[in-house]
């Protein structure tokens, strides 16, 4: 029996911290790191010997190639998904009309369609204590204004991953849907037209994945990593959304084009 775990956005600033906590569990056999980036899936292989690089990109066939290697390589009843970490995103902060529509496809492609379809392909080789981790973000928490089409489809991922878990509870299979502030990774630009950007609550992408790992073990279904995340899930909860996305226009409207 093989036990293995999947890492989507492995060549990331969050994927690569998932993987350095990942290999550290004793009974993993093998991390299919999942990517785009070659030369960085490489490296990570070269780093640690457990690493199985998977080059796949999710805005074209790349669930098409998860699902092939898994009919190739996993034994129905016998290998084992111990954890699904859905992790592979992209943003997009500006208008919503300066997108095009190959932008709107591509993006609900990564950040919804591939976690959705990856779940699906995994739930039948996962045994009970088997875990997903779906990344998600606290921009789920309300509608975002020039960060429209990414906040939009983070709440598809949490609403999906809550359900999900539901019904997969009685299995003894847990989904964590985690949902963190802003993380010192390249998705964030540095400066805008020469200014810098200041993102407040910033944390690292170590603290995000240390939380996510304890509360996944732990089989919560939400893991809201760092104080300015857990604070915004209540300020949004019982504040009236107008006046959270209100404020949010006013903190981000210079950085927009
Ligand atoms: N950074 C933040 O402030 C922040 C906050 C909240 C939530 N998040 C979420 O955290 C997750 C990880 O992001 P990160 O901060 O680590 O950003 P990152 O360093 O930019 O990593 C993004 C990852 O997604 C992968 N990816 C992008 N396009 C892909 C495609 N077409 N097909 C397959 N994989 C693709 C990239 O891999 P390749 O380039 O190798 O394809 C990369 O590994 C994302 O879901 C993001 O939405 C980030």
């Amino acid at each position: 029996m093989v036990k293995i775990a999947i890492v989507t956005g492995a060549t990331g600033g969050l994927g690569q911290e998932f993987i350095k906590e990942i290999q550290k569990i004793d009974e993993i056999d093998e991390i299919w790191a999942v990517g785009r980036n070659e030369k960085k899936l490489e490296e990570l292989r070269k780093k640690y010997s457990i690493i199985r690089p998977v080059i796949a990109d999710f805005s074209t066939d790349g669930v098409e190639v998860i699902k092939q290697k898994i009919r190739k390589e996993l034994r129905a009843n016998i290998d084992d998904v111990r954890f699904l970490i859905n992790n592979a995103g992209i943003g997009y902060m500006g208008h919503f009309d300066k997108q095009g529509t190959e932008d709107i496809e591509k993006l609900c492609k990564i950040n919804c369609s591939a976690p959705a379809a990856l779940m699906s392909l995994c739930i039948p080789y996962m045994k009970r204590g088997a875990k997903i981790i779906n990344v998600s973000s606290a921009s789920s928490f309300q509608p975002n204004p020039y960060l429209s089409m990414y906040s939009a489809s983070k709440v598809f991922l949490k609403n999906l991953s809550r359900a999900v878990s539901v019904e997969l509870k009685s299995r003894g299979i847990t989904v964590t849907c985690v949902c963190p502030g802003w993380i010192d990774t390249e998705m964030l630009p540095d400066e805008k037209d020469g200014e810098k950007i200041h993102y407040t609550g910033k944390i690292s992408a170590e603290k995000v994945v240390k939380k996510a790992m304890r509360d996944c073990l732990k089989g919560k279904d939400i893991s809201t990593p760092g104080a300015f995340a857990s604070y915004f899930r209540i300020y949004s909860k019982y504040t009236p959304t107008k006046i959270v996305m209100k404020q949010w226009v006013k903190a981000i409207r210079r950085y927009v084009a």
